[in-house]
């Protein structure tokens, strides 16, 4: 295995592990009066992560105080009142629920003109610098081997973009938008390069659906055909995975 790789029973226990770290970095920075700056992402792999730190704010006084956070992605064009937004997503299942301040949230912005996109994605990265990058990126994978929506042929010194979606992603977007014309096809999203630049890593893989693409990016070659296997080049990832996950290993 070319990737650090824990298995946990359900993914239950895998998102408290996840958490628990996550938490464990905004409290170091606490503690040196610093900000924490958080990547994080959507899909359902980080739900059970991001209602485990909401547990944490409520029941062990977790403070989001002194947290920045940047998301990975956003569909395009999408507005941030659709309840299929990253923004609705993020604000529904932490945002809402915790003590950040709302001017710390940074979501790439689905609402641009075409014009604007470039400007847009040059100020986000500058922006990740500003706050001194990120501490810790928390990340899903999609079947089509993506990290955030680096699909297949992103390059390794990909930066914030526009980029188009994958058939695959779009086929395993129905199920949110109802229909394959109702899905964006394109996106902005961090590059590798920008996801590479984290200082630590945490990747969360559940369920069996998607075993043959993990087992591509912990055990493969580094290709852009496998975006997530570029992960294999960063010095701090940890992958964890349920049972199914591993179930075609
Ligand atoms: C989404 C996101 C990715 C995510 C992936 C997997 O569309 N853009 O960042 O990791 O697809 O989603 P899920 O966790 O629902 O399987």
């Amino acid at each position: 295995e070319k990737l650090p790789v824990y298995v946990l029973e359900n993914k239950q226990e895998g998102a408290r592990i996840i958490a628990g770290i996550i938490a464990g970095v905004i409290k170091e920075k606490q503690a040196r009066g610093e900000m924490a700056v958080l990547g994080l992402a959507t899909g359902s792999s980080p739900v059970k992560v991001y209602r485990e730190l909401v547990r944490l704010h409520h029941e062990e006084e977790l403070s989001f105080k002194n947290v920045i956070t940047f998301n990975l992605d956003e569909y395009f064009p999408m507005s941030p009142d659709s309840h299929k937004s990253y923004v609705h997503f993020m604000y529904k299942h932490l945002f809402n629920h915790i003590d950040i301040d709302p001017a710390n949230v940074h979501i790439p912005d689905g609402t641009l003109k075409i014009d604007q996109v470039a400007e847009f994605c040059n100020a986000y990265e500058d922006k990740i610098r500003a706050c001194g990058g990120i501490d810790i990126q928390l990340l899903g994978i999609g079947r089509s081997g993506h990290i955030g929506f680096n699909e297949p042929g992103a390059t390794v010194n990909s930066q914030t973009r526009l980029v188009k979606l994958d058939p695959i992603t779009i086929a395993d977007a129905i199920k949110d938008f109802g229909s394959e014309e109702a899905v964006p096809h394109r996106a902005i999203t961090m590059g590798i390069d920008t996801i590479l630049s984290a200082r630590k890593i945490v990747l969360a893989g559940w369920g069996k659906s998607k075993s043959p693409i993990l087992k591509k990016m912990i055990e493969g070659p580094v290709t852009p055909e496998v975006p997530a296997s570029f992960l294999q080049m960063h010095e701090d990832v940890t992958v964890y995975l349920d049972e199914a996950a591993t179930s075609e290993f």
